[in-house]
């Protein structure tokens, strides 16, 4: 009776396991490759969380497609415990590579153990995690998220230049935890700490998502009567702000001045309405940049440890002409 009930357990949690992996836009025909240049890649994504997210999922199908890799993709809900499942499911299957965006920085090294002792090598993209072991992964690719906070912190620094008065910001976080909030939090601050004038007078996560950057923005209108700017840690955050900040009767970019990070064109359209004052550009398209990488490591090549993506700030007067060419 009891080994029935463990062995009907074990089988329902093994089909969690494969339903979280799904094929991606690549033929999916269940090869675990092998073969020496057939590759298969299970590739464990973040979510949906965002437009910045759609766009890097999209980059990722296409290019496996384009580049006649096998893909096996899994959707994390932005949730670790599903990655991790989706990466042990990825092992028991037998891909060549393992590829990442990991929802938090830290609590990896268990899984990547794992993947290590099956001698599966394992690309971690867009986001890194905090392991001090550095043989558990052989690249990163994706952003600077440092650089991409002290970006926003100069534009501000820049922007109240030869102006005494205090400056009080409201900060919408990303996922607690996760590489992006942390390290866009620490730039934007090194950068502003040197001049008193800037007070960040609350700072909240909402999670990457519309609907939590507009509830939290709602809750700091509320509770500070006065806020000069808002630095939102990703686009979607700062669209639903926007719409808290205008039900409140104030006018975005103006009232409350706007400094964002990804560059979607949703942004951009805001932006060239006035409604945002800057973008920091965070470029979600790292497929083919991931493909290409991932044949080296099946071939046995020697590669690059971190691969750093190259990405511009984008002002209100740049908006408009630009908007038409953005691809996401
Ligand atoms: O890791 C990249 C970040 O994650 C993007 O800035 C954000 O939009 C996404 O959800």
């Amino acid at each position: 009776m009891f080994k029935r009930a463990a062995a009907a357990l074990a089988a329902g949690a093994m089909a969690v396991v494969l339903s979280a992996c799904s094929s991606g836009g690549a033929a999916n025909d269940g090869a675990s490759g092998g073969g020496s240049d057939k590759i298969t890649i299970g590739f464990a994504q973040v979510g949906a969380e965002s437009g910045w997210r759609t766009a890097n999922t999209k980059s990722v199908q296409d290019a496996a497609k384009k580049a006649g890799v096998t893909l096996k993709f899994s959707d994390a809900q932005q949730k670790q415990e599903n990655q991790i499942k989706a990466i042990r499911s990825f092992i028991q299957q037998k891909v060549d590579i393992i590829a990442f965006s990991p929802v938090v920085e830290s609590g990896w090294d268990t899984v990547l153990k794992e993947a290590k002792a099956a001698k599966i090598p394992v690309i971690l993209t867009d986001r890194s995690v905090d392991s001090q072991d550095e043989s558990l992964y052989v690249s990163f690719l994706g952003s600077d998220f440092v650089e991409e906070g002290k970006k926003a912190g100069d534009w501000l620094v820049k922007e109240y230049a030869g102006k005494s008065d205090p400056v009080n910001i409201v900060q919408l976080e990303g996922t607690t935890g996760s590489a992006p909030a942390n390290d866009r939090k620490s730039g934007f601050a090194d950068v502003i700490k040197g001049d008193p004038k800037f007070k960040v007078l609350a700072s909240q996560t909402g999670d990457f998502t519309r609907a939590k950057g507009k509830e939290v923005m709602q809750a700091f209108l509320k509770s500070q009567p006065k806020i000069d700017v808002l630095y939102a840690h990703n686009d979607d955050m700062a669209l639903g702000a926007i719409q808290a900040i205008e039900e409140a009767g104030k006018q975005p970019g103006k009232d409350i001045k706007i400094i964002s990070i990804d560059g979607v064109k949703d942004a951009f359209t805001a932006m060239s309405q006035g409604k945002i004052n800057v973008v920091v550009e965070c470029n979600p398209l790292l497929g083919d940049q991931l493909m290409e990488l991932a044949k080296k490591v099946k071939k046995g090549e020697s590669v690059e440890r971190r691969i750093k993506t190259e990405e511009s700030v984008f002002t209100q007067d740049q908006a408009a002409a630009a908007l038409p060419t953005r691809q996401y």
